[in-house]
């Protein structure tokens, strides 16, 4: 399992290990963990495509802004659906279970600025949230 401390790299792990292969979930010192609903199989909230281009921004940005991996990374995932279907991309944040709308490549670059690095979350596209809890 390679990328295991690797921030950007959960997808296809579990898939690729053998059952003999030791599961460690990556618990490196990530900050934030970006989901997003893109690619899907059934695209209901958003066309396929454009999720793929939120994804694809995502994922670039990350790694331009070197938030991407090593100490105090954004995990990003890319999921199948989220569950909700509608005004999409949707995307959610964690640890402040921060769910996103209309989450566009222009809304994903200040959902990086501002709640990722600035600490402020983008209120205007805010439509639920669930924090987890820090009792685990
Ligand atoms: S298809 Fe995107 S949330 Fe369900």
């Amino acid at each position: 399992m390679g990328k295991a401390q690797d921030c950007g790299g959960l997808d296809n792990e579990i898939s690729t290990m053998s059952s003999t292969e030791k599961i460690s979930i990556p618990t490196g010192p990530y900050v934030r963990h970006i989901l997003i609903c893109a690619d899907q199989t059934k695209p209901k909230c958003a066309s396929r495509e454009s999720t793929v281009v939120s994804w694809n921004y995502l994922k670039r940005r990350l790694d331009e802004l070197n938030i991407g991996s090593g100490e105090g990374c954004v995990y990003r995932s890319k999921v199948n659906c989220l569950r909700v279907c509608g005004k999409g991309p949707i995307a959610v944040v964690y640890p402040e279970g921060v769910w996103y709308h209309s989450v566009t490549p222009e809304l994903a670059e200040r959902i990086l600025q501002e709640h990722v690095l600035g600490g402020k979350i983008v209120e205007e596209f805010v439509f639920a949230r669930n924090p987890l809890s820090v009792d685990i």
